[in-house]
């Protein structure tokens, strides 16, 4: 994506973790020059009484608390959520891959609903939600990390923000996972540097790293394999 910022509007009960990734190294970098914009809206804001309440309990009963729609719905109206591409992170919502990041990252904004509890109403999910997201199959107890996770996935793909040869050589990039990497010394605790990298021979090199990614992704990854392998036997053919 190029030309301006995309901002990310995260709506969450615990602003803390938010604002410090916000602040924090590359990120923060992207902020100061102009790449990314932020908002963080804190939930309880918008809570009706006088206690500030935004969770209750689960009708029909059950485990848990969860986020109640009225707070929620002010937060989300008061951002514009209405006009904006909405994502609520969860585990019960389909898996964060590549192609959905692809999808946000074409986004000029985005709004997180960072959930807590048990989850939040239903309603709010009918209403406004476009994206039900999950990063893996596991249950964190805090949706500001899942937020996070998704936010720090779609801003390193913008304009400005990394070489492009570091994302064009990474995991997944092309169907497999990256290339192991060294570092001085050349020798460390008797291990030292495969032989090839020290070469300065620019072919050689490149296809040791081919090797190396297609034997690491057949051992770490054999479904990720199988689909490359699949993919060049059919480019093979063509
Ligand atoms: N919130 C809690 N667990 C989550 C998960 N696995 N994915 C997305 N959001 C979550």
């Amino acid at each position: 994506m190029s030309g301006s910022a995309m901002r990310f509007t995260l709506l969450t009960l615990f602003p803390e973790p938010i604002e410090s990734y916000f602040a924090s190294s590359i990120m923060a970098r992207a902020v100061e020059k102009g790449l990314v914009e932020y908002r963080c809206v804190n939930i309880r804001d918008f809570a009706l009484d006088t206690h500030r309440t935004c969770d209750d309990a689960p009708y029909g009963g059950g485990a848990g608390m969860v986020l109640k729609a009225e707070p929620l719905a002010a937060a989300l109206d008061s951002v514009g959520a209405g006009e904006i591409h909405t994502v609520y992170p969860t585990p019960a919502g389909r898996p964060l891959t590549t192609e959905v990041i692809d999808r946000f990252c074409a986004q000029q904004e985005l709004v997180l609903i960072c959930g807590r509890y048990e989850g939040i109403d239903q309603r709010i999910i009918d209403l406004y939600v476009d994206d039900e997201v999950s990063i893996g199959d596991y249950v964190l107890s805090s949706g500001e990390l899942a937020g996070l996770v998704i936010v720090d996935a779609v801003y390193r793909h913008l304009d400005g923000v990394i070489a492009s040869e570091s994302l064009e050589e990474e995991s997944f990039q092309d169907g497999l996972l990256e290339y192991p990497h060294y570092t001085r010394p050349e020798v460390f605790r008797s291990r030292t540097v495969p032989e090839v990298l020290l070469s300065g021979h620019h072919e050689r090199i490149r296809n040791w790293r081919m090797q190396q990614r297609i034997e690491k992704t057949r051992r770490m990854r054999p479904d990720l394999y199988e689909a490359w392998l699949k993919r060049t036997e059919g480019k093979d053919k063509e």
